[in-house]
């Protein structure tokens, strides 16, 4: 993170402090209120092939980049107890044949005090005797429950430090941010390629190259699909061949920084005018759905709202010939849009604690018959969403309605049949809730590109 812009190196040196700082506050109220004096959290550890002497990419747990912006650091934990510095208790084994951790460096570190160890016998020694009264989270392994914490993995603590997780702080916004310009810049390279004929595999090396990211430091495996397989909401291929025919291409990738992930979709098309004014559309759709979000909005009524206005979006493409509010009624709406209008985002792109009602416990249900709503909270100033409407044309959905007599009728069958394959249309943008309204961290990130301010 050494080759960062000036000004938003500034802005992380500043607003690190007060962010850690609210961090450690709210971290001892919670261990306070479930009875805990301390809190051990491990970075996770790389796993090994089977019957093979090299591991998976490794990657870190996120309750750990919680504290540091530290995504490569097998085997390390940070130790916090109320009225202490924290401590980084970083594993630095002396190795030859991998590189250690590097000792690290930057605006976050003064903050912390580093303890570099060569094993975990030295993790173990660096930390208090006693454990007893300490929660841990991290995986449960026979040396953990060794070293006898008063528990593993606490429900009800987590679940505390998981509903705080959703109101960003100064410092996390303006991580999230410089997360969206790096995705802005994977993005424009990735349509460049679109255009100039790329397969899904050569539209990936693109957009990993222009974030400047590998691929293990990618918040989500990205989901590239042209043609028909935009259909496949978390398509994988990666085909190395371009297609015979290019018609569209849908991409949903993202980029981290800092240990933050943006998630951003956007669809592409090769020529075809029908298709690029659906593509328009929806894009209309998916910013009169943005411009309706502010704090105190309940998220279950914008994923019904979301439904409304896609019902209405497939009276006016043709796409049923039933209207907009039959297409809802019937669940028609569902077979096009299959998933849901957005979820927290942050340090895991399907951030932790969609559902709570409270710190703790309690969770807020979903609306009926949207099973795969990642998110029921009323909005708050500070949330991070991803607002990414869509309609996909998915044959085992589509089958499902044939069989549907009041879905069968009210779909504009040969319609259908010409648009399966351009696949789908997603667009996906991360908003910043405000208690006007929100801030567009994506749009934003796509317009300081494309002027040269980042
Ligand atoms: N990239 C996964 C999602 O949009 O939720
Ligand atoms: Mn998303
Ligand atoms: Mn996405």
């Amino acid at each position: 993170m050494s080759d960062v812009e000036p000004a938003l190196a500034q802005g992380l040196e500043e607003s690190f402090g007060p962010h850690l700082a609210a961090l450690c506050e709210r971290t001892a109220r919670a261990l306070n209120a479930c009875g805990f004096t301390g809190l051990l959290v491990h970075s996770g550890s790389a796993l090994t092939v089977f019957e093979d002497d090299r591991t998976y990419p490794f990657v870190a747990h996120a309750p750990f980049k919680v504290w540091v912006p530290l995504s490569d650091a097998p085997d390390s934990f940070v130790w916090f107890e109320p009225g202490s510095r924290p401590k980084l208790i970083l594993n630095q084994p002396r190795d030859y044949w991998y590189k250690p951790a590097d000792l690290p460096r930057g605006y976050w570190v003064r903050h912390f005090e580093v303890l570099p160890v060569p094993d975990s016998a030295a993790a173990r020694a660096a930390l208090p005797r006693d454990l007893s009264r300490a929660a841990y989270i991290g995986d449960a392994t026979a040396e953990i429950a060794a070293w006898a914490p008063a528990a593993i993995n606490p429900r009800t603590l987590m679940r505390t430090l998981d509903y705080d997780r959703a109101v960003k702080s100064p410092y996390e916004l303006a991580c999230m941010r410089a997360a969206n310009r790096l995705g802005a810049r994977g993005h424009l390279a990735a349509s460049r390629a679109f255009e100039a004929g790329a397969s899904e595999f050569e539209i990936e090396l693109e957009f990993i190259a222009a974030c400047g990211l590998r691929e293990q430091e990618l918040p989500y495996n990205p989901i590239i699909a042209l043609n028909e397989g935009g259909a496949v909401l978390h398509y994988q291929v990666l085909n190395k061949r371009p297609p015979r025919e290019r018609h569209s291409l849908l991409i949903d990738a993202g980029a981290e920084f800092a240990g933050y992930a943006c998630d951003i979709t956007r669809t592409h098309v090769y020529r075809d005018a029908d298709f690029r004014a659906l593509i328009a559309r929806m894009d209309e759709l998916q910013q009169g759905l943005c411009a309706g979000v502010r704090a105190g909005v309940d998220w279950r009524d914008v994923q019904l709202k979301a439904h409304e206005e896609t019902g209405r979006l497939l009276k006016e493409a043709d796409l049923v010939r039933c209207s907009g509010e039959e297409a809802v009624a019937t669940g028609v709406t569902r077979v096009f849009l299959p998933h849901g209008i957005g979820h927290l985002l942050g340090i895991e792109v399907h951030d932790v604690g969609g559902f709570m009602k409270a710190r703790g416990d309690g969770d807020i249900p979903r609306p009926e018959g949207h099973p795969y709503l990642r998110l029921t909270r009323t909005l708050e100033s500070g949330f991070v969403v991803t607002m990414e409407p869509g309609i996909y044309f998915i044959p085992q959905l589509l089958e499902g309605a044939r069989a549907d007599d009041k879905q069968a009728s009210c779909i504009n069958w040969p319609r259908v049949a010409d648009l399966m394959k351009f696949g789908g249309i997603r667009i996906e943008d991360d908003l910043a809730i405000t208690p006007a309204g929100s801030e567009n961290l994506t749009r934003d990130a796509f317009r300081a590109v494309v002027a040269g301010r980042a």
